[in-house]
């Protein structure tokens, strides 16, 4: 059985390397890897710190590229690929366009699909935006549907998809995560070193496109306010390479000394600063995930989610965008311990760590 495994971006990246390393343990299965360049630096970071060399790398990126080109490229990449290899599944993750462009690319081939991460919804199709237009598509030529949760396979049984194509399997975020994180792990960069974690400390990250514009710009001005009514309050802020994100977090931050914008951080210095921190700000996917297995309360700067897993466990809390909300509930954390104490409790809704041991349990089953 040969496994080709596409993906194109950092969270792809991080969710599909525990399956990539449960592949290569087993010697059951041909294992081959094709990223497609949607990123490039903030997916060579994690192909380094998993030590994935791919077979293939489309290089698509280019800075600034509409969705378009990112489909088409992928495409047309991908098809030269396939007719090569000649792959028995194609294993896609998540909801990227790298995602939708590749599924479609094997069923043109009428190759199978695996798609991992399958079943999130949010119930609207522009938010987040192009994701849940991605993820419906891509779920129309799935095979395969690994779901992260019993609600997420719900979402795929409403959407008439057989059950016995459907396998609860935990996220694989959440096996990545226990390779990460360390409680005695030391930052390489200094100034994250030197930062006193019995402060209040904030990490903050935003890229989701329909972000871009106001509501980030409300977002960045009530983090801002806070910072500047109270002195204990320090802001980590490792800005996404976008360049739409980075003008507006430069605009709102670039003079204040206690919130520290610094380049995207690799994935172990990353998750193991969130351990650090108090708690999490972001418009994520991934860290809205993480956050809850670190016991880190996470206030969600979107109007919808499709993780309300953590939500319902209460260390999540979806705030909306608004300049008001954003300031208002911040601050609730910082002043209401039994809030704070409320948020902060590990759970594990998103998985036990052994997602990917399902998922090959599952592709070595499989006829040719
Ligand atoms: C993409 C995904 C989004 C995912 C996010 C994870 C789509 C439509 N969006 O959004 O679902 O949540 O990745 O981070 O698939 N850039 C660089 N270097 C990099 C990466 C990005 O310079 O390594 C800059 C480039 O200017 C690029 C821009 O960021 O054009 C946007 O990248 P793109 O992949 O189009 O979208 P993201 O906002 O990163
Ligand atoms: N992440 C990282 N470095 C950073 C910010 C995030 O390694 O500077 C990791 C984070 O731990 C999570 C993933 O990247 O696993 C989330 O990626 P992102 O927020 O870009 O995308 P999303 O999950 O929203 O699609």
């Amino acid at each position: 059985m040969k496994v080709l495994f596409v993906f194109g971006t950092r969270p792809e990246g991080i969710k599909m390397a525990p399956i990539i390393k449960e592949v290569e343990k087993r010697h059951t299965l041909e294992s081959y890897v094709c990223v497609t360049g949607q990123h490039r630096e903030m997916l060579d970071q994690v192909l380094e710190i998993f030590d994935i060399e791919p077979d293939y790398d489309l290089n698509i990126f280019k800075k600034g590229q509409s969705l378009t080109e990112v489909t088409t490229k992928t495409l047309i990449g991908l098809e030269k690929i396939l007719d090569e290899l000649k792959p028995d599944i194609l294993l896609v993750q998540g909801d990227t366009t790298t995602v939708f462009a590749a599924a479609l690319a094997a069923f043109y081939k009428k190759i199978k699909i695996g798609h991992v991460e399958a079943g999130l919804r949010s119930g609207n199709i522009y938010s987040p935006y192009p994701e849940e237009a991605n993820r419906k598509l891509t779920g129309i030529v799935t095979n395969l549907h690994f779901a992260p949760t019993e609600n997420n396979k719900n979402n795929l049984l409403k959407e008439n998809y057989p059950k016995e194509n459907i396998f609860v399997t935990g996220n694989t975020v959440i096996d990545a995560l226990k390779y990460a994180v360390r409680d005695d792990y030391i930052f390489e960069d200094e100034t994250l070193n030197n930062i006193d974690y019995n402060k209040e400390v904030i990490l903050l990250t935003s890229h989701r496109r329909e972000n871009w514009g106001e509501p980030m710009e409300n977002i960045f001005s009530a983090v801002r306010q806070v910072v500047e009514e109270r002195e204990n309050v320090e802001v980590i802020f490792p800005v996404h390479l976008n360049p739409l994100v980075r003008e507006v977090a430069n605009k709102y931050f670039k003079d204040l000394d206690r919130v520290h914008l610094i380049e995207p951080l690799s994935y172990l210095p990353f998750s193991n600063l969130m351990n650090k921190v108090k708690f999490v700000v972001t418009d994520s996917g991934g860290v809205q995930e993480e956050a809850p297995a670190l016991g880190k309360p996470v206030l969600v700067v979107r109007n919808e989610t499709e993780r309300m897993e953590g939500v319902r466990a209460k260390t999540a809390k979806l705030i909306g965008t608004q300049r008001e909300e954003v300031y208002k509930n911040i601050n609730l954390l910082l002043d209401d311990k039994r809030v704070f104490d409320e948020m902060a409790k590990a759970i594990n809704p998103y998985g036990d760590g052994n997602a990917a041991v399902k998922i090959v349990d599952i592709l070595e089953t499989l006829d040719k």
